[in-house]
Protein backbone atom coordinates (compact mmCIF):
# COMPACT_ATOMS: atom_id res chain seq x y z
CA UNK A 1 0.00 0.00 0.00
CA UNK A 2 1.17 3.71 -0.56
CA UNK A 3 1.97 5.58 2.04
CA UNK A 4 1.25 9.51 1.67
CA UNK A 5 3.19 11.48 4.70
CA UNK A 6 1.82 15.34 5.56
CA UNK A 7 4.92 16.97 6.83
CA UNK A 8 3.59 20.57 8.47
CA UNK A 9 5.77 22.36 10.73
CA UNK A 10 2.78 25.03 10.65
CA UNK A 11 0.22 22.54 10.40
CA UNK A 12 -3.27 22.87 8.23
CA UNK A 13 -6.65 23.07 9.35
CA UNK A 14 -8.01 20.20 10.75
CA UNK A 15 -10.88 20.22 8.45
CA UNK A 16 -8.35 20.03 5.67
CA UNK A 17 -6.63 17.17 7.06
CA UNK A 18 -9.90 15.46 7.04
CA UNK A 19 -9.85 16.40 2.89
CA UNK A 20 -6.80 15.24 2.17
CA UNK A 21 -7.32 11.68 4.51
CA UNK A 22 -10.75 11.21 2.82
CA UNK A 23 -8.43 11.75 -0.74
CA UNK A 24 -5.75 9.48 0.24
CA UNK A 25 -7.80 6.97 1.56
CA UNK A 26 -10.19 7.50 -0.93
CA UNK A 27 -7.42 6.05 -3.28
CA UNK A 28 -6.61 2.72 -1.40
CA UNK A 29 -3.15 4.62 0.19
CA UNK A 30 -2.21 5.18 3.75
CA UNK A 31 -2.41 8.61 5.45
CA UNK A 32 1.07 9.32 8.17
CA UNK A 33 0.95 12.33 10.07
CA UNK A 34 3.67 14.92 10.74
CA UNK A 35 2.49 17.88 11.81
CA UNK A 36 4.35 20.48 14.72
CA UNK A 37 7.41 19.33 14.42
CA UNK A 38 10.30 21.03 15.85
CA UNK A 39 13.64 18.58 14.62
CA UNK A 40 14.65 18.24 11.32
CA UNK A 41 15.44 14.66 12.93
CA UNK A 42 11.59 13.85 13.07
CA UNK A 43 11.18 14.55 9.18
CA UNK A 44 14.00 12.22 8.52
CA UNK A 45 12.36 9.61 10.25
CA UNK A 46 8.93 10.33 9.11
CA UNK A 47 9.83 10.43 5.30
CA UNK A 48 12.07 6.79 5.28
CA UNK A 49 9.34 4.58 4.06
CA UNK A 50 6.87 6.74 2.30
CA UNK A 51 5.99 7.24 -1.20
CA UNK A 52 4.66 10.95 -1.57
CA UNK A 53 5.16 13.54 0.37
CA UNK A 54 2.97 16.89 1.10
CA UNK A 55 5.00 19.91 2.73
CA UNK A 56 4.06 23.52 3.08
CA UNK A 57 7.33 25.83 3.85
CA UNK A 58 9.01 22.73 5.16
CA UNK A 59 12.74 22.51 3.98
CA UNK A 60 12.87 19.42 1.34
CA UNK A 61 16.58 19.55 0.75
CA UNK A 62 19.21 16.64 -0.13
CA UNK A 63 19.27 15.28 3.05
CA UNK A 64 15.73 15.14 3.31
CA UNK A 65 15.49 13.22 -0.13
CA UNK A 66 18.36 11.34 1.01
CA UNK A 67 16.58 9.85 3.93
CA UNK A 68 13.46 9.30 1.75
CA UNK A 69 14.21 5.78 -0.02
CA UNK A 70 10.90 4.97 -1.62
CA UNK A 71 9.52 8.87 -2.54
CA UNK A 72 8.39 9.51 -6.11
CA UNK A 73 6.80 12.29 -5.35
CA UNK A 74 7.28 15.81 -2.78
CA UNK A 75 3.88 18.64 -2.97
CA UNK A 76 4.32 21.63 -1.73
CA UNK A 77 0.81 22.51 -1.06
CA UNK A 78 0.83 26.15 -1.91
CA UNK A 79 2.70 28.17 -4.64
CA UNK A 80 6.24 29.21 -3.74
CA UNK A 81 8.83 26.47 -4.07
CA UNK A 82 11.99 27.89 -2.92
CA UNK A 83 11.60 25.70 -0.14
CA UNK A 84 12.24 22.50 -2.65
CA UNK A 85 15.46 21.89 -3.85
CA UNK A 86 14.56 20.97 -7.58
CA UNK A 87 17.63 19.90 -8.58
CA UNK A 88 18.15 17.51 -5.72
CA UNK A 89 14.53 16.06 -6.44
CA UNK A 90 15.49 15.59 -9.70
CA UNK A 91 18.99 13.64 -8.84
CA UNK A 92 16.55 11.53 -6.80
CA UNK A 93 14.15 10.69 -9.49
CA UNK A 94 11.36 12.32 -6.95
CA UNK A 95 8.82 14.49 -8.99
CA UNK A 96 8.11 18.26 -7.18
CA UNK A 97 4.98 19.90 -7.85
CA UNK A 98 3.19 22.85 -5.97
CA UNK A 99 -0.49 23.59 -6.06
CA UNK A 100 -0.92 27.50 -7.78
CA UNK A 101 -3.14 29.54 -7.09
CA UNK A 102 -5.44 27.57 -4.56
CA UNK A 103 -3.99 29.81 -1.49
CA UNK A 104 -4.18 33.31 -3.22
CA UNK A 105 -7.44 34.18 -1.89
CA UNK A 106 -6.28 34.33 1.49
CA UNK A 107 -2.77 35.88 0.90
CA UNK A 108 -4.63 38.73 -1.27
CA UNK A 109 -7.06 39.43 1.32
CA UNK A 110 -4.26 39.98 4.08
CA UNK A 111 -2.43 42.11 1.88
CA UNK A 112 -5.40 44.33 1.79
CA UNK A 113 -5.51 43.79 5.64
CA UNK A 114 -1.67 44.76 5.76
CA UNK A 115 -2.52 47.72 3.94
CA UNK A 116 -5.28 49.13 6.13
CA UNK A 117 -3.41 48.01 8.93
CA UNK A 118 -0.47 49.89 7.96
CA UNK A 119 -2.76 53.31 6.94
CA UNK A 120 -3.96 53.03 10.42
CA UNK A 121 -0.73 52.86 11.85
CA UNK A 122 -0.87 49.90 13.17
CA UNK A 123 -4.63 50.19 15.02
CA UNK A 124 -2.66 52.17 17.32
CA UNK A 125 -5.75 55.22 17.71
CA UNK A 126 -3.51 57.84 16.01
CA UNK A 127 -5.06 59.27 13.10
CA UNK A 128 -4.20 57.57 9.47
CA UNK A 129 -5.19 57.83 6.43
CA UNK A 130 -7.55 56.00 3.71
CA UNK A 131 -6.81 53.60 1.10
CA UNK A 132 -9.49 55.34 -1.45
CA UNK A 133 -7.82 57.62 -3.92
CA UNK A 134 -4.54 55.99 -3.90
CA UNK A 135 -2.15 54.48 -5.78
CA UNK A 136 -1.31 50.54 -5.25
CA UNK A 137 1.80 49.34 -7.01
CA UNK A 138 1.74 45.49 -7.46
CA UNK A 139 5.02 43.99 -8.07
CA UNK A 140 4.45 40.57 -9.21
CA UNK A 141 1.07 39.97 -11.21
CA UNK A 142 0.39 36.35 -11.32
CA UNK A 143 -2.54 34.65 -9.34
CA UNK A 144 -2.04 36.48 -5.81
CA UNK A 145 -1.37 40.09 -7.28
CA UNK A 146 -4.34 39.90 -9.92
CA UNK A 147 -6.32 39.50 -6.83
CA UNK A 148 -4.81 42.37 -4.91
CA UNK A 149 -5.63 44.56 -8.02
CA UNK A 150 -9.14 43.62 -8.42
CA UNK A 151 -9.62 44.17 -4.59
CA UNK A 152 -7.75 47.42 -4.92
CA UNK A 153 -10.12 48.65 -7.21
CA UNK A 154 -13.13 48.14 -4.40
CA UNK A 155 -11.55 49.92 -2.27
CA UNK A 156 -11.42 52.81 -4.90
CA UNK A 157 -7.35 52.28 -5.29
CA UNK A 158 -5.58 53.09 -8.63
CA UNK A 159 -3.41 50.15 -9.59
CA UNK A 160 -0.03 49.94 -10.97
CA UNK A 161 1.56 46.90 -12.19
CA UNK A 162 5.20 45.77 -12.75
CA UNK A 163 5.88 42.16 -14.03
CA UNK A 164 8.30 41.61 -16.66
CA UNK A 165 7.90 37.57 -16.99
CA UNK A 166 3.85 37.56 -16.73
CA UNK A 167 2.97 36.56 -20.43
CA UNK A 168 -0.45 37.89 -20.57
CA UNK A 169 -0.08 41.25 -19.03
CA UNK A 170 -1.24 42.80 -21.49
CA UNK A 171 -5.05 41.69 -21.18
CA UNK A 172 -4.81 40.66 -17.48
CA UNK A 173 -3.96 44.06 -16.53
CA UNK A 174 -6.99 45.86 -18.17
CA UNK A 175 -7.68 49.12 -16.80
CA UNK A 176 -4.64 48.84 -15.02
CA UNK A 177 -1.40 50.79 -16.02
CA UNK A 178 1.33 48.52 -16.80
CA UNK A 179 4.84 49.94 -15.44
CA UNK A 180 7.89 48.39 -17.47
CA UNK A 181 10.21 50.28 -15.00
CA UNK A 182 10.30 48.82 -11.63
CA UNK A 183 12.13 52.40 -10.48
CA UNK A 184 8.42 54.02 -11.52
CA UNK A 185 6.29 51.58 -10.00
CA UNK A 186 8.18 52.68 -6.61
CA UNK A 187 8.20 56.56 -7.49
CA UNK A 188 5.13 56.74 -8.07
CA UNK A 189 3.02 54.52 -5.79
CA UNK A 190 1.81 54.94 -2.19
CA UNK A 191 1.30 51.68 -1.05
CA UNK A 192 3.77 48.75 -3.36
CA UNK A 193 2.65 45.32 -2.21
CA UNK A 194 5.02 42.66 -3.28
CA UNK A 195 4.12 39.36 -5.09
CA UNK A 196 7.42 37.66 -6.61
CA UNK A 197 8.98 34.78 -5.90
CA UNK A 198 12.38 34.38 -3.71
CA UNK A 199 15.20 33.81 -6.72
CA UNK A 200 19.15 35.00 -7.23
CA UNK A 201 17.27 37.78 -9.12
CA UNK A 202 15.06 39.54 -6.47
CA UNK A 203 17.20 38.40 -3.43
CA UNK A 204 17.81 41.59 -1.32
CA UNK A 205 16.39 43.67 -4.53
CA UNK A 206 14.18 46.08 -2.30
CA UNK A 207 16.51 48.48 -0.58
CA UNK A 208 16.58 52.15 -0.33
CA UNK A 209 16.99 53.05 -3.59
CA UNK A 210 13.23 51.54 -4.37
CA UNK A 211 11.81 51.98 -1.15
CA UNK A 212 13.16 55.53 -0.78
CA UNK A 213 11.56 56.48 -3.49
CA UNK A 214 8.69 56.21 -2.55
CA UNK A 215 5.78 58.93 -1.94
CA UNK A 216 5.29 60.80 1.44
CA UNK A 217 3.37 58.47 4.06
CA UNK A 218 4.33 55.09 1.60
CA UNK A 219 3.79 51.94 2.93
CA UNK A 220 5.46 48.90 1.47
CA UNK A 221 3.56 44.90 2.13
CA UNK A 222 5.27 42.19 1.88
CA UNK A 223 3.41 39.10 1.73
CA UNK A 224 5.78 37.55 -0.67
CA UNK A 225 9.36 36.19 0.78
CA UNK A 226 12.03 38.25 3.52
CA UNK A 227 14.76 37.28 1.30
CA UNK A 228 13.93 40.07 -1.24
CA UNK A 229 13.92 42.81 1.20
CA UNK A 230 17.75 44.22 1.33
CA UNK A 231 17.03 44.27 5.43
CA UNK A 232 20.11 46.48 6.68
CA UNK A 233 18.72 49.16 3.84
CA UNK A 234 15.49 49.10 4.98
CA UNK A 235 16.32 49.26 8.82
CA UNK A 236 18.12 52.72 7.58
CA UNK A 237 15.03 54.13 5.66
CA UNK A 238 12.54 53.41 8.52
CA UNK A 239 15.20 55.46 10.92
CA UNK A 240 15.37 58.44 8.24
CA UNK A 241 12.04 58.62 7.48
CA UNK A 242 9.44 58.83 9.76
CA UNK A 243 6.43 58.75 7.62
CA UNK A 244 7.52 55.29 5.93
CA UNK A 245 5.72 52.16 6.76
CA UNK A 246 6.71 48.54 6.57
CA UNK A 247 4.30 45.76 6.88
CA UNK A 248 5.31 42.39 6.26
CA UNK A 249 3.67 38.74 6.90
CA UNK A 250 7.49 37.31 7.27
CA UNK A 251 9.57 38.34 9.88
CA UNK A 252 12.94 39.83 9.22
CA UNK A 253 16.25 38.21 9.84
CA UNK A 254 16.85 41.02 12.14
CA UNK A 255 13.54 41.20 14.20
CA UNK A 256 14.02 43.26 16.60
CA UNK A 257 16.39 46.05 15.10
CA UNK A 258 12.82 45.85 13.06
CA UNK A 259 10.21 45.73 16.36
CA UNK A 260 11.67 49.43 17.55
CA UNK A 261 9.85 50.74 14.73
CA UNK A 262 6.38 50.28 16.39
CA UNK A 263 3.13 51.61 15.03
CA UNK A 264 5.44 52.00 11.47
CA UNK A 265 6.49 48.32 11.55
CA UNK A 266 5.02 44.78 12.14
CA UNK A 267 4.80 41.41 11.76
CA UNK A 268 3.21 38.35 12.78
CA UNK A 269 4.21 35.54 14.81
CA UNK A 270 3.98 32.78 12.03
CA UNK A 271 4.09 33.80 8.50
CA UNK A 272 -0.21 33.92 7.96
CA UNK A 273 -1.09 34.94 4.76
CA UNK A 274 -2.11 31.16 3.63
CA UNK A 275 -3.51 30.06 6.72
CA UNK A 276 -7.20 30.18 6.45
CA UNK A 277 -9.56 27.08 6.54
CA UNK A 278 -10.35 27.69 3.06
CA UNK A 279 -5.99 27.79 1.87
CA UNK A 280 -5.38 24.89 3.79
CA UNK A 281 -8.83 22.66 2.48
CA UNK A 282 -7.77 23.99 -1.04
CA UNK A 283 -4.13 23.49 -1.24
CA UNK A 284 -3.83 20.59 1.01
CA UNK A 285 -6.52 18.78 -0.88
CA UNK A 286 -5.38 19.72 -4.29
CA UNK A 287 -1.80 18.01 -3.14
CA UNK A 288 -3.74 14.99 -2.19
CA UNK A 289 -5.51 14.67 -5.76
CA UNK A 290 -2.88 15.67 -7.45
CA UNK A 291 -0.62 12.90 -5.72
CA UNK A 292 -3.61 10.14 -6.49
CA UNK A 293 -3.55 11.27 -10.10
CA UNK A 294 0.18 10.97 -10.44
CA UNK A 295 0.40 7.48 -8.86
CA UNK A 296 -2.92 6.55 -11.13
CA UNK A 297 -2.09 8.10 -14.14
CA UNK A 298 0.86 9.13 -14.62
CA UNK A 299 -0.37 13.47 -14.41
CA UNK A 300 2.60 15.45 -14.15
CA UNK A 301 0.61 18.73 -14.71
CA UNK A 302 2.27 20.95 -12.14
CA UNK A 303 5.67 19.36 -12.25
CA UNK A 304 7.89 22.34 -11.55
CA UNK A 305 11.78 19.96 -11.73
CA UNK A 306 13.10 18.06 -15.23
C1 LIG B 1 3.01 30.02 -0.46
O1 LIG B 1 4.08 30.17 -1.06
O2 LIG B 1 2.11 29.28 -0.88
C2 LIG B 1 2.76 30.82 0.79
O3 LIG B 1 3.89 31.52 1.16
C3 LIG B 1 2.18 30.00 1.93
O4 LIG B 1 3.16 29.36 2.71
P1 LIG B 1 2.72 28.41 3.95
O5 LIG B 1 2.06 27.21 3.39
O6 LIG B 1 4.00 28.11 4.65
O7 LIG B 1 1.78 29.20 4.80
Amino acid sequence: MRKVLVATEKPFAPVAVNGIKEVVEGAGYELVLLEKYTDKAQLLAAVADVDAVIVRSDIVDTEVLNAAKNLKIVVRAGAGYDNLDLDSATEHGVCAMNTPGQNANAVAELALGYMIFGARNTFNGTSGFELKGKKLGIQGFGNIGRLVARLGVAFGMDIYVHDLYAPDIKEAAQGYTIVDDVRDLYKNCNFISLHIPATPQTKGSIGKELAGSMPKNAVLINTARKEVINEPELLELLAERKDFKYITDIAPVALEEFAKYEGRFFAPPKKMGAQTAEANINAGIAAARQIVDFFENGNERFRLNK
